[in-house]
């Protein structure tokens, strides 16, 4: 088989030169272990995990980090118990009202990636009034995962190029990584150069995979809603200590 014809896409390089990431992506774990930890329901833990989001935000900002993704509701999370999905929906809906004001005053441009057609209208109106009024922002690109899984991203790409190539748009040879790219979510946006994921466990659980192919990963003993400024430092600063190659040799 022959693949001379496929260009291959060659990571930017996004970090900027002092070390800070451009990028930084987090799963967001451990609300449910908070809550039991203190006898208390899974919505406390969502609760508190509302607020540590608030403060990775002014973290990132404060850090100059110019993009965050936060992984807030996967594809798989619908299938959790009605009520816990109802409790998630509902803190979303809450948020919507409450914060996007203040992260609009901020500078926060908000984004929204994945399936928010699974979402009701009133989410759904919500989440494009947020993107709307915040579009002029630069301060921080907040990307909000939300009914958000890879595989179906990716999938999704995929019929989408195969329906082009149908229809005599696009020749296949010319289906390449940048062609793929430019289906995702996260079309024209820099690829993640870090993704943190807290409670302690370690894996990536459908997020971001295409995105994250040369990512640093890092794995936090913090339960999310007990997750600050400071883990968000420390984080940053163990990120500069690493040597990113893509791929290539140490030279
Ligand atoms: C994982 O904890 C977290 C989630 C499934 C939801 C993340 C939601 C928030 C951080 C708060 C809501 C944010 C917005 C923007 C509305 P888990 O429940 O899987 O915890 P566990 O693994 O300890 O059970």
């Amino acid at each position: 088989m022959s693949i001379t014809k496929t260009q291959t896409h060659t990571p930017i390089k996004t970090a900027s030169p002092d070390g800070t990431p451009t990028h930084v992506a987090v799963i967001m774990d451990g609300n449910g272990r908070w809550a039991a930890a203190r006898g208390l329901p899974r919505l406390a833990g969502h609760r508190e995990g509302a607020s540590a989001v608030r403060r990775t935000v002014e973290a990132a900002m404060h850090s100059h980090v110019s993009w965050l993704t936060l992984y807030a509701f996967s594809s798989e999370n619908w299938r959790r118990p009605q009520d816990e999905v109802s409790d998630l929906t509902g803190l979303l809906r809450s948020y919507l009202r409450s914060e996007i004001k203040e992260l609009n005053d901020l500078g926060v441009r908000i984004r929204i990636i994945g399936e928010r057609e699974r979402f009701d209208a009133g989410i759904r109106k919500g989440l494009e009034d947020a993107e709307r009024a915040t579009a002029g922002n630069t301060l921080l690109n907040l990307n909000v995962a939300l009914s958000y899984g890879a595989r179906a991203e990716i999938l999704h790409a995929a019929r989408r190029l195969a329906a082009a190539s149908q229809a005599g748009q696009i020749n296949s040879a010319e289906i390449d990584e940048t062609a793929l790219a430019a289906e995702l979510f996260t079309a024209g946006m820099p690829d993640p150069d870090l993704v943190i994921r807290t409670s302690g466990e370690q894996r990536l659980s459908n997020f971001l995979l295409w995105q994250s192919a040369y990512a640093e990963l890092m794995f936090l003993d913090v339960l999310w809603p007990d997750f600050n400024a400071a883990h968000f430092a420390a984080a940053l600063a163990a990120y500069a200590g690493r040597e990113r190659r893509f791929g290539a040799r140490p030279g």
